[in-house]
């Protein structure tokens, strides 16, 4: 592994030692058991199937060996009844093995389907409920990979591995048995390729286990890779940065061909020592017998059962080395994804949740409040009254911290000591359907959803929404006239061609979403950067009244924006610097005023 693409993941590759190895299996087979639990009696079902199955299989070399044993010689004298049944029973065998094999495969295919329909839809709805801070940590590309290549795995190892899995086990099993009642001494002698065979599995799971999490690690790294890019494409092209991410991929993908034909090499050596093992005890087993039959301690009919007996004994054996295989590669997959799946939340809903007072008055409250992003202390000791309908401005420098006030009043992270209240109530406290109706948060990349843009504005009020309060919102922040000017108007798909929306006029329907939802608490980050500045001017005359009776924190670079709020909050390396109102704190000779003076030639 080179330098340059260090750091795109950061998966531990090469260094799992056993306690992490036997944690990662206990993780992934509780996985595993919970998918199974709620398949228990279709699949209880399927072993049925195959075991009738394996029974219809059995019975028919049995048959073979009475009819030659018994069978013919009694047809010799003239008595063809017990040819005629054993023939007769074999037609039926053969065709019990069809009906049961059928059944057992769609009903596994069901099985397998179902399960990993489960397993999406709970990896999805997971994923969603994390907290931004994993999200920041854990790109989307590593959560893609999870959705897509280590679920493709697992469905490999479900669809064509788990049957033959099973059909090989219990065919082995019962041939195994038959063997042993046939004949004891050559059963014995069949059954010694086990032997090797079983420390051959053995080693060959310790080292494909290492290299299937290898191939699943770079496959990840090449999809970050490939997200990465794609997200970023404008300023890759503007930057002309291609070469060095071709270069880049070439090295991820190459390292994945890599691991990949490491673990198909082991497979090869794998499936040619377990068909070695499989003739050489064929051979011996042979020789053995013809011998005995020679010497008159085997009857022929036996000896031809052992033969077609010992033929479906070493077939299956390719079965569990491709099932070993998938087995291997999906194994690493739910490691993974099990662990996706054991993230919790860094921000979880409260066990015991408090409610909040009804209607929700909205004063927030920084008591000591502590916060860092797992770095650097980004806020020493905030403290912070904001009383019910206030509208607060926060101003200061990049990286002063006024995102991460933001973010802490709409608990998108906890803070590390102190507490952020709510009408007096902790968030930690407060039900997360409770908080996001309370609290709404606007942000300067305006979302939207695929749908109409009259979905998009009613999102924040739910399905309660009628057309009427959508345009009044629209109105209200001026988003009206653009919109009735679409192709379909409000029922105009977002995201179809021809009707892709400026970064303002995506903003301004965000904006319209959040006024609908009508929150005790509305907050503005840069909301309004985008608009130029006509349509500031419009929205800056709505904003007044929509502010009226509600709890505001604007963050906003226009001097206009924070000349409405009642008051302003200079923000300058996580501390309150400054506070009062815009009016008096243009007066004073403060941060506030150098701010002021610097804006006012250039900006209104
Ligand atoms: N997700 C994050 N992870 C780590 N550090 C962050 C994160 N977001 C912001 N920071 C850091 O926190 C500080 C304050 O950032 P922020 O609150 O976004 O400032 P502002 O909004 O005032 O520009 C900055 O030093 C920034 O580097
Ligand atoms: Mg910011």
């Amino acid at each position: 592994m080179t330098q340059q693409w260090q750091g795109v993941a950061a998966e531990d590759l090469d260094t799992i030692d056993v306690a992490t190895g036997l944690r990662l299996a206990t993780r992934s087979r509780r996985l595993l058991g919970s998918l199974l639990r709620s398949q228990l009696s279709r699949i209880s079902a399927a072993v049925g199937l195959l075991l009738a199955d394996q029974v219809a299989l059995l019975a028919g070399p049995l048959l073979i060996a009475v009819a030659i044993d018994r069978g013919i010689p009694a047809a010799l004298v003239g008595r063809t009844g017990p040819l005629i049944w054993c023939i007769a029973g074999y037609a039926v065998t053969g065709l019990a093995d069809a009906l049961t094999v059928s059944a057992f495969l769609r009903l596994s295919g069901r099985i397998g389907q179902d399960v990993l329909l489960d397993l999406r839809e709970r990896v999805f709805a997971h994923v969603q409920r994390l907290s931004l801070a994993f999200h920041e940590r854990y790109t989307s590309g590593r959560v893609i990979s999870r959705l897509t290549s280590d679920l493709d795995s697992l469905q490999e190892m479900l669809d064509k591995g788990l049957d033959g899995f099973f059909i090989s086990v219990l065919s082995i099993v019962g041939i195994g048995a038959m063997l042993l009642v046939l004949d004891i001494p050559l059963g014995l002698v069949a059954l010694a390729g086990f032997i090797p065979l079983g420390l051959l599995t053995r080693w060959y799971r310790r080292r494909s286990q290492h290299t299937y999490r290898a191939t699943r690690t770079w496959i990840a790294r090449v999809i970050v890779q490939f997200v990465e890019t794609m997200n970023g494409i404008r300023a890759v092209q503007a930057f002309r940065r291609e070469p060095r991410n071709v270069s880049i991929m070439d090295g991820l993908s190459g390292e994945f061909a890599d691991a990949e034909t490491e673990a198909l090499r082991l497979v090869a050596r794998f499936t040619s020592i377990v068909q070695l093992v499989g003739s050489v005890s064929v051979a011996v087993t042979l020789l053995l017998g013809a011998w005995r039959v020679l010497d008159g301690s085997l009857t022929l009919g036996v000896l031809a059962a052992f033969v077609l007996y010992l033929r479906r004994f070493y077939d299956p054996l390719d079965e569990l080395a491709m099932f070993a295989n998938s087995y291997a590669s999906s194994a690493a997959a739910l490691e993974k994804i099990s662990g996706l799946l054991d993230e919790r939340p860094t921000v979880g809903d409260p066990v015991a949740p408090v409610a909040l007072p009804s209607p929700v008055r909205g004063e927030v409250v920084f008591d000591g409040v502590r916060f860092s992003y797992g770095g650097p202390e980004i806020l020493p000791a905030l403290d912070l009254v904001i009383p019910a309908g206030q509208t607060v401005a926060l101003v200061g420098a990049t990286g002063a911290g006024k995102s991460t006030v933001a973010k802490l009043v709409a608990r998108f992270y906890d803070p590390v000591a102190g507490a952020v209240r709510l009408d007096g109530v902790d968030l930690r406290a407060v039900a997360d359907a409770d908080l996001r109706r309370a609290v709404v948060m606007v942000t300067q990349e305006s979302f939207l959803f695929a749908g109409s843009v009259a979905d998009n504005i009613a999102l924040g009020a739910g399905p309660s929404a009628s057309r009427s309060d959508v345009v009044a919102a629209a109105r209200a922040v001026g988003a009206d006239e653009f919109i009735t000017a679409l192709p379909n108007g409000y029922d105009t798909d977002v995201r179809k061609r021809g009707a892709r929306l400026s970064a303002g006029q995506r903003q301004l329907v965000s904006f319209a979403r959040a006024l609908l939802a009508d929150p005790a608490v509305l907050v503005l980050d840069e909301a309004t950067s985008s608009l130029d500045i006509p349509s500031e001017q419009a929205v800056q005359a709505a904003l007044a009244t929509v502010l009226a009776g509600r709890t505001a924190l604007i963050i906003a670079h226009r001097l206009s924006t924070v000349l409405i709020a009642d008051r302003v909050l200079v923000l300058s390396d996580g501390d309150v610097i400054e506070d009062g109102p815009p009016t008096h704190l243009i007066t004073a000779a403060g941060p506030f005023a150098t701010f002021h003076s610097a804006w006012h030639p250039s900006l209104t």
